[in-house]
Formats: structure tokens, sequence, C-alpha cells
């Protein structure tokens, strides 16, 4: 796909209005099913802080994330992220990433603080997810066994 097709590409913060998107995108990329698909708009909105990425009215990549601790902590959870099957490799994930930074260096200035550390666990074997956290200048850190249902998790880590 051609940069051109992507003049359209916003990342913007997720509101309620985007429960429908965002269903559709988990049926679209995730599985046929309306409860865990609505619970999971749900959760992405209401539960925690999620951006997304929109192009052509569609959901093409979310992130999903949340503060850790106190303000002068300056930690942060990415508690998920994903590009839509169709648009991986044209630097949606990394455009979150940057995008999420920037906006939570903003959020603990704010208020007289520092963005110290972003964190995440993720699956072992999940190894794009690898190559992409690599990139980013993240780091592993610790591996906790039997963390997920199936799999060990790796936690992963960039200072600022
Ligand atoms: C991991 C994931 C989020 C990457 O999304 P993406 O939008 O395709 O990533 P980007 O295009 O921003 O990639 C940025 C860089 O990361 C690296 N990278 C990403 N995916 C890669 C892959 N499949 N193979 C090799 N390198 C990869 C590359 O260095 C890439 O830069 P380049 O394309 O210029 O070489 C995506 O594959 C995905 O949704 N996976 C399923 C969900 C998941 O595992 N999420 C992470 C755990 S929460």
């Amino acid at each position: 796909m051609n940069e051109g097709d992507f003049l359209d590409k916003i990342i913007r913060n997720a509101t309620e209005k985007d429960m429908d998107i965002l269903v559709k995108m988990y049926l679209d990329e995730v599985e046929n099913h309306q409860q865990r698909a609505q619970q999971f708009a749900k959760d992405l909105i209401y539960r925690f802080k999620t951006n997304i990425c929109v192009s052509d009215k569609n959901i093409r990549g979310t992130i999903t994330w949340d503060t850790r601790g106190g303000l002068d902590d300056g930690v942060i959870e990415l508690v998920g992220l994903g590009t839509s099957s169709n648009f991986k490799r044209q630097g949606i994930a990394r455009d979150l990433v940057l995008s999420l930074i920037n906006e939570v260096k903003k959020y603990f200035s704010k208020a007289g603080y520092k963005l110290r550390v972003i964190y995440l666990f993720m699956e072992k074997s999940n190894n794009m997810g690898e190559l992409f956290y690599n990139h980013m200048g993240f780091r592993k850190v610790s591996e906790i066994p039997s963390f997920y249902p199936n799999n060990d998790a790796v936690m992963w880590i960039k200072y600022f």
C-alpha cells in the first residue's frame, strides 16, 4: 500500500462514540463473539485509556494504557497494542507508541512530574512483538513463569 492511501490516518483518544468501530474491529480481527467484543470495547473506553489509529472510518490500530501508582512514580503500564492484519508494517504501532509517549509526557509534566518508565507484559512466544519492542528501544527485564494461562510472560521496559 502507498503512503497516499493513508492521507486520512489520524491518531486520537478513543471515546464512547467509538464503541461501534471498536466492536467491529474485534469481530473482524479477533473472533466472531458479540459479547466479548462488547466487553473489549467497554474495557478500552471506560476501564483503561486508549488511543486509536483511524482511517476511512475504521480502526487500524489501538494502544491501551494506564498509570501505575502515584503521579510521582512516573510509571505507565502499556496494557495492549495491536495493528489490524492488513495494515501491519506501515508504522501504525510505532506511531501509536510515539503519540502515547508524547501524551503521557505532557500528562506528567502538567502535574509537575516526569514520565520515567513505560512497561508491559507480553507472551514470551510473541516473536513479532519482540522485534517491535526491541525496535522501539524497550528492553526485556524479566521472565515470569505461567503468567498467562498457556504461556510465560516477558516484562519489557523503557526508561526516560
Ligand atoms: C507487534 C505489532 C503491534 C506491530 O505493529 P505494526 O504496526 O505492524 O508495526 P510497525 O509497522 O510500527 O513496525 C515498526 C518496526 O517494528 C519492527 N517490526 C514490526 N513487526 C515486525 C515483523 N513482523 N517482523 C520484523 N520486524 C517487525 C520493524 O523494525 C518495524 O520497522 P520497519 O517496518 O521499518 O522495518 C503487530 O504485529 C500486532 O498487532 N501484533 C499482534 C498483537 C501484539 O502482539 N501486540 C504486542 C503485544 S501487546
